[in-house]
C-alpha cells in the first residue's frame, strides 16, 4: 500500500496534533500545509512536513494538486463547510475538526455532498475513542446497567480574556457559531447522545456573564429529553477558575457509569471496576485527551480498506443539533428533528 499524501488547512493550535498524528502514521505523509498567514504555513511545512512539503496561502490552489489524497481541515468553524465541500469536490478524502458546521444549512449541504461522494469524510470527535468512552458504550450495549434512566454532564472550564482577544474568530456568532456549547461542551454532548440515543426534545438557556467582550454564551444549561425516556442534564461554562475534570454520569436501573475526564468507574449489579487511559497526552492540551491520533489512524485505515468512516457528517450532526437546539430554545421546548 503506498503512503497517502496529506495536507493540513489551518496551521493554528490544533493542527500540530494532526501533524504529529500524520507523522506517527506509516500510511501517511504530510505534503502540503495551508494558512492565510504565510509564516504559519511555512513553519508547519518545515517543522512537520516531508522535505518536499509545499506551503500555500490559498487552500483552493492546494486542492488543484492531484497528488494530495487526504485533507485535514483545522480552520475556524464557519469555514469547515466550504473547505470540506471544496475538498470533497476536488476528489480528496477529508478529515475535519469539530464542530461539523455552524448552522443547519451548512450541515445539510455537507451531508448531501459527502453522501454523493466516493471519498471519505470524517469529523473529529476523538473522545469517542477514549478507553473510558469505549468501555461505557460496551457496558450500555450489553445491557449491564439495564435501562438507562438519565445522564448528567458538567463541563466547567476557563477561557481567559486573551484566549478570545488573541483570536479573530473565537467569541463571534458568525465565525465560531457560538461559545462554550459549540466549541468546548460539544464533545461531552456528543458522548451523552452516543450513549443515550435519539433526542425527543430539548429545553435550555444560555447567557454571557463573564466575558463581556465576546458576543457568544459563556454558560448554558439544558434538559435533553431522549426518545427512550431517559433525561439528560447538561451544565457548561467557560468562566470557572480552571479546566476542571469533565464529569459525565450515566444512571441505569441496574447500575451507574461515572466518567471523570479519561477515567470511568463502572458499577453494575455484581461488579465494580475502573477503566483508565494509560497513554500520556503527547501533543496538545491535556484536556483534549489522547485520542486524536487514534481517530486519525482509524480514518486512514478506513481509506485503505475502502470503508466509510463511522463519524461522518450525519453522525457529527447529532451533537450539533443539540447545540443548535439550546441556542434556539431560550427557555422554550425545541422538538426534534430540527
Ligand atoms: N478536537 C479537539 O479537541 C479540538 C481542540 C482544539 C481545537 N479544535 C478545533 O480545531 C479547529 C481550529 O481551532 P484552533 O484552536 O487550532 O484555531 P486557530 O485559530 O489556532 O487556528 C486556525 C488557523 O486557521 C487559519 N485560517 C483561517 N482562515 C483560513 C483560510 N481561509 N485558509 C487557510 N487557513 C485559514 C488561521 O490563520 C489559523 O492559523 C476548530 O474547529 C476547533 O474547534 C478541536
Amino acid at each position: 500500500m503506498s503512503q497517502l499524501k496529506a495536507a493540513i488547512i489551518g496551521c493554528g493550535g490544533v493542527a500540530r496534533v494532526h501533524a504529529h498524528a500524520i507523522n506517527d502514521n506509516t500510511d501517511a505523509q504530510l505534503m502540503a500545509t495551508v494558512d492565510i498567514i504565510e509564516e504559519r504555513a511555512t513553519k508547519y511545512a518545515h517543522k512537520y512536513g516531508h522535505k518536499t512539503c509545499k506551503a500555500y496561502t490559498d487552500y483552493k490552489e492546494m486542492l488543484k494538486d492531484p497528488t494530495i489524497d487526504v485533507v485535514h481541515v483545522c480552520g475556524p468553524h464557519y469555514l469547515h463547510a466550504p473547505m470540506v465541500i471544496d475538498a470533497l469536490k476536488a476528489g480528496k478524502h477529508v478529515l475535519s475538526e469539530k464542530p461539523l458546521a455552524i448552522n443547519l444549512e451548512q450541515a445539510n449541504e455537507m451531508i448531501a455532498v459527502s453522501e454523493k461522494s466516493e471519498r471519505n469524510l470524517g469529523i473529529i470527535l476523538q473522545n469517542r475513542y477514549n478507553l473510558a468512552s469505549c468501555e461505557a458504550k460496551k457496558v450500555i450495549n450489553e445491557g449491564k446497567i439495564g435501562k438507562i434512566l438519565g445522564a448528567r454532564a458538567f463541563v466547567t472550564w476557563y477561557r481567559t480574556k486573551e484566549y478570545y482577544l488573541d483570536s479573530n474568530w473565537k467569541g463571534t456568532w458568525d465565525k465560531e457559531g457560538g461559545g462554550v456549547l459549540i466549541d468546548q461542551a460539544i464533545h461531552t454532548i456528543d458522548l451523552m447522545q452516543w450513549f443515550l440515543g435519539e433526542v425527543d426534545w430539548v429545553q435550555g438557556s444560555w447567557a454571557n456573564r463573564f466575558h463581556p467582550y465576546i458576543q457568544v454564551e459563556d454558560v448554558a444549561e439544558a434538559l435533553i429529553q431522549f426518545k427512550s425516556g431517559a433525561r439528560g442534564i447538561l451544565f457548561a461554562t467557560n468562566y470557572y477558575t480552571y479546566d476542571s475534570n469533565i464529569i459525565l454520569e450515566i444512571h441505569g436501573e441496574n447500575g451507574k457509569i461515572f466518567i471523570e475526564k479519561d477515567k470511568a468507574r463502572i458499577e453494575t449489579g455484581n461488579e465494580s471496576y475502573v477503566v483508565e487511559e494509560s497513554q500520556e497526552v503527547k501533543e496538545g492540551k491535556s484536556y483534549w485527551g489522547s485520542s486524536h491520533a487514534t481517530q486519525i489512524a482509524d480514518f486512514y485505515n478506513d481509506i485503505n480498506l475502502g470503508k466509510k468512516h463511522w463519524i461522518g457528517a450525519r453522525e457529527a450532526k447529532k451533537p450539533l443539533d443539540i447545540v443548535l437546539s439550546i441556542y434556539k430554545s431560550q427557555g422554550q421546548k425545541v422538538e426534534f428533528p430540527l
